[in-house]
């Protein structure tokens, strides 16, 4: 039968009910549609396709759809090919009981200027198109099978380049593991940790929910460290008892914005050589510096005591789910057993094409285009709101995508309310305290990366209206 299988087409999985073909493979057609597990729209393979997949003739399948389609089952028109009819009273589709593409549509806000995203609508597509079509051009065939669990070589190699020359990163390629995001490797580390028997790791004081949640899934606590103009009082770690390790975003904290006083880069390296600790260091905007060089990562300061973190998230697109750690050799085997069987590997070909984007200079001059962007917006949100709200403090604006806007007190909650109410998607600053943390000041999140072009000005507009 295998010869006679079309080699063109549509997969259709069905089998004729009962004794007569013909009928039987209606039977069969409407069962499925009647119970939804063909939806209304899809296509069906044509009566050739179908015809040589079940090894029967081609007008009985031909005669199966004309008469569906006689009965309303099923619509045929020139071009479109032969499709399950869109019936008022079709099922939803089998086992899932509504149709995904007909999900409630959650009402977007007109503008959006929540943190954690970069402009979406400056991806640089022709340019990313580009570099896949030359890397997979240039791809041995050996790419596309199942390979090294650290990632593709020539991303390791290219992101080893890029990280030493422009983030200060020891990166031996030999040390990085590819993974998918940021989130990814933290989960890594996690079980990582507890296998070193770790309890505790601390974090700072204000920071991402999502990140604590994934150190507590993997068993760790997550005592708080507090954060101050200086970034965090990493001076105090040894005052935490029982902590094994310490996530930080040196940089630019998360959210607050401050980068990681040298005299408190310094002490954390300290708590971890002294300690036996180790430092996981959050490098999730570190590109984005504006009034003067990027601070160096702090891994460089001791590459076998912090595990460096990075993502194309902001620099690219959180949606690529692209990201690398650079490990301290001892762990490299180690993160790779913790990936296990059913996580592998990031696929072969984003792989390569970021590793084409880096080595070809195209990463370098989309930073350094988003760079401008985004130091343009800062500029002209610290101008507006000097004018708008001239007693009200900004702070954390020397680098990344977001800025903290200090409120009178008691009013962060009503703030966020009406900007609701307008349309205007905003973050308090609160949400993001530790549960343990001191009681800390009102105030919002402003992630100005966030926008299109085209949707900035307004963005900026709703909330000059909304301010207290
Ligand atoms: C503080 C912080 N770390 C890391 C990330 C990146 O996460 P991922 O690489 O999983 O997208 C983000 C993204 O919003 C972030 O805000």
């Amino acid at each position: 039968m295998t010869d006679s299988w079309a080699a063109f087409g549509a997969d259709l999985h069905i089998e004729p009910i009962g004794p007569g073909l013909r009928s039987g493979l209606m039977d069969a057609l409407r069962e499925a549609v009647r119970t939804g597990r063909l939806t209304p729209g899809t296509r069906l393979p044509s009566s050739r396709t179908l015809a040589a997949d079940l090894g029967i003739a081609r007008n009985t399948v031909a005669d199966a759809y004309a008469e569906l389609v006689a009965e309303g089952w099923l619509t045929a028109r020139q071009g479109s090919g032969t499709r399950v009819a869109r019936r008022a009273d079709a099922p939803g589709p089998v086992g899932r009981g509504r149709d995904p593409r007909a999900r409630p549509v959650r009402r977007r806000p007109a503008h959006n200027l929540m943190p954690g995203s970069p402009d979406l609508s400056a991806f640089p597509r022709a340019e990313w198109l580009k570099a896949t079509r030359r890397a997979l051009t240039a791809a041995p065939d050996m790419a596309f099978g199942y390979d090294d669990p650290r990632g593709r070589v020539e991303l390791r190699a290219a992101l080893a380049d890029y990280l030493a020359r422009a983030r200060g990163v020891y990166a031996d390629p030999e040390r990085i593991v590819i993974c998918s995001g940021f989130v990814h490797g933290l989960t890594l580390m996690g079980k990582v940790l507890r296998r070193h028997k770790v309890r505790r790791t601390a974090v700072e004081s204000y920071g991402l929910d999502i990140h604590w949640n994934l150190l507590a899934e993997a068993g760790l606590t997550t005592p708080c460290i507090p954060v101050d103009g200086l970034g965090a009082r990493t001076g105090a770690l040894g005052e935490v008892p029982g902590v094994g390790a310490v996530l930080l975003t040196p940089a630019h904290q998360f959210p607050t914005g401050v980068p990681l006083h040298p005299d408190r880069r310094a002490a954390a390296v300290d708590w971890a050589r002294s300690s036996g600790g180790l430092i996981l260091e959050d490098d999730y905007d570190g590109e984005f510096r504006y009034d003067r060089q990027p601070v160096g990562a702090l891994q460089g300061l001791d590459p076998e005591r912090v595990v460096y973190m990075g993502t194309a998230s902001k620099s690219l697109a959180p949606g690529l789910r692209l990201a690398w750690m650079v490990l301290p050799e001892e762990l490299v085997e180690e993160v790779c057993e913790a990936k296990g069987g059913f996580d592998w590997m990031s696929g072969v070909p984003d792989q390569l094409t970021l590793a084409e984007f880096i080595a070809s200079g195209a990463y370098d001059r989309h930073v350094r285009a988003m760079r401008l962007r985004y130091r343009r917006r800062r500029d002209e949100l610290v101008e507006a709101l000097a004018e708008r709200a001239p007693g009200f403090r900004v702070s954390g604006i020397a680098a990344g995508l977001h800025a903290v806007l200090e409120l009178p007190e008691g009013t962060e909650q009503s703030v966020v309310q009406a900007a609701t109410w307008q349309g205007l998607a905003l973050e308090k600053l609160s949400r993001f305290r530790h549960q343990d943390a001191e009681p800390g000041r009102d105030g919002l999140v402003i992630g100005y990366g966030t926008p299109s072009e085209s949707g900035w000005a307004g963005a900026l507009d709703a909330l000059c209206r909304v301010l207290p």
